[in-house]
């Protein structure tokens, strides 16, 4: 588990929690969702690059330091995945967004893609892939599969919860690629579901059950 990042800031695990309750309306999940994804971008943003600038204060000149937000690319995986775009983007304001659509095939299990599509110079930019639940880890594999054939300079995954089942698919398929979540639970049931969990991400955050 050497590239997990367990984000337990005591704001991201008191908001989770309140997520997490079966009685959470629509409107309180998704905002709890948009506070703690600002959150965790701050987590994730940690190691990135600053350049020097030179700048004018009212007293003097200085040299102050910038990150350059329109190399970073949020790719959400529709569609609970836009559900974190929204904080992400409020402490990125200039990173740009890709989307994937996966579907499961019923026949196959496999994941099928139905939507791609990215900013331009993917190859020099930094990807954080989002998506609420790491649970099998079949989207978020089928994902990186596809974005790696774009040679990005780095990718970066970040959910809400994972079990121990969906970070061993995902390091098998991609020991590269972080993996930063708010919590890993206790195991996958047979519907791929994680438990304690929250339920369906997608119902919660867009309130379709
Ligand atoms: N997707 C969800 O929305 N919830 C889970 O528990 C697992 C996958």
């Amino acid at each position: 588990m050497s590239n997990v990042h367990l984000i337990n800031h005591p704001l991201v695990q008191h908001k989770l929690t309140l997520m997490r309750r079966k009685d959470a309306s629509t409107n309180t999940f998704r905002t709890l969702l948009n506070e703690l994804s600002s959150l965790m971008a701050y987590e994730v943003t940690r190691d990135m690059p600053l350049q020097n600038v030179q700048i004018h204060t009212p007293l003097e000149t200085m040299t102050g330091k910038t990150i350059d937000g329109k190399k970073l690319v949020f790719v959400s995986i529709l569609r609970a995945g836009n559900g974190i775009l929204e904080g992400m983007l409020n402490v990125v304001p200039g990173a740009r967004v890709g989307h994937v659509g996966l579907y499961r095939d019923p026949a196959t299990l496999q994941a099928v893609e139905y939507y791609f599509k990215m900013p331009s110079e993917m190859a020099e930019r930094d990807i954080v892939v989002v998506d609420p639940m790491l649970a099998t880890g079949n989207s978020a594999i089928a994902a990186i599969d596809r974005l790696k054939k774009l040679h990005p300079k780095s990718i970066k995954f970040v959910c809400l919860l994972t079990c121990p089942e969906g970070i061993a698919a995902l390091q098998t398929a991609h020991p590269d690629v972080p993996i930063y979540t708010a919590a890993i639970d206790r195991q996958l049931n047979d519907h791929g579901y994680i438990l304690p969990g929250l339920g369906d991400a997608g119902d919660r955050i867009f309130g379709t059950k």
